[in-house]
């Protein structure tokens, strides 16, 4: 028999500025108790008008991967590596920082001028010790070439991992599962995921309830035969173990499903790096200053 995930803690998320001063909602204690994940931001949404957007000015990174998934708006990046881009809405880019980066991330400059929506998430992704050294590299998936699948009301897009069938083509170091899915009103979906994967959900639109039915017959005064758990917009559900998740919304709703391992290695991070050890840290700082962070 399969086991069904249930929520285990319901983490509620706040509006922190990032970037050249630019709101995000993140929600609480990332970093500690969700593994691998270090970062879940939503940007905005906002409205900008003419020459207000915001963006992240030239920044480094070591030891993880950063993956920016635009919704509503038109960014430009650049790198050190003498990569640049856009990234309009549905596309993804994965950055894999690796031993180093430097890099900028703003409006691009014709949306700068006209102002309009911005929305989106950067997520950031740690990687294992035995990969935080490795080669920088980019995975671009622009929204015509990412996997989509649809199916009762269901959408959704598979930026990493598998959805109703759908696996995505992003590589990954450590298996990760990345989901956008929008649910129309009174639809359902099962998801199934690894089961020693950590697992979350994050809602940005509406409210989903998770039907739990291992946890109801463990726990039959907590949530009563038959009870659903609900999660809502701007909360991230940390799930219990697990091999699927039953899924419902009731009025529709739009979310990410994210699952990764647990690294069981210790954090040290300061601003834009994320290594093992303090002296680690100290050497990204070092070569940052001489220069020889990405080389
Ligand atoms: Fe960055």
């Amino acid at each position: 028999m399969r086991t069904t995930r249930s929520v285990a803690e319901i983490v509620p998320t706040h509006i922190v500025r990032e970037g050249g001063g630019f709101k995000v909602r993140r929600p609480y204690r990332m970093g500690r108790v969700l593994s691998p994940f270090l970062l879940i931001d939503e940007m905005g949404p906002v409205d900008y008008g003419p020459g207000e957007a915001l963006g992240a000015p030239w920044h480094p990174h070591r030891g993880f991967e950063t993956v920016t998934y635009l919704l509503d708006g038109r960014m430009r990046h650049e790198d050190s590596a003498g990569n640049s881009g856009e990234l309009n809405p549905g596309d993804v880019q994965w950055m894999t920082a690796g031993r180093g980066i430097i890099h900028c991330e703003e409006p691009h400059r014709e949306f700068l001028k006209t102002g309009g929506r911005t929305h989106g998430f950067q997520i950031w992704v740690n990687l294992p010790s035995s990969h935080k050294m490795m080669e920088p590299r980019y995975q671009e998936v622009p929204s015509t070439e990412s996997p989509i699948v649809e199916q009762d009301g269901v959408w959704a897009r598979v930026i990493a991992g598998e959805c109703m069938g759908t696996t995505s083509s992003i590589d990954t170091k450590i298996p990760i599962t990345l989901i956008h899915v929008k649910m129309e009103s009174e639809s359902r979906l099962v998801q199934q995921l690894q089961a020693d994967l950590n697992g979350m959900i994050y809602v940005f639109t509406g409210e989903i309830n998770l039907e739990n039915e291992i946890t109801v017959k463990k726990n039959p005064i907590a949530f009563g035969i038959g009870a659903k758990q609900v999660i809502q917009d701007g909360e991230l559900a940390l799930l219990s173990e697990g091999e699927e998740i039953l899924i419902e919304s009731q009025e529709g709703a739009e979310f990410l499903i994210l699952a990764g391992p647990e690294l069981n290695e210790p954090i040290e991070r300061y601003g834009p790096f994320v290594m093992n050890t303090k002296e680690e840290i100290h050497q990204a700082f070092m070569d940052y200053q001489n220069g020889t962070l990405t080389s």
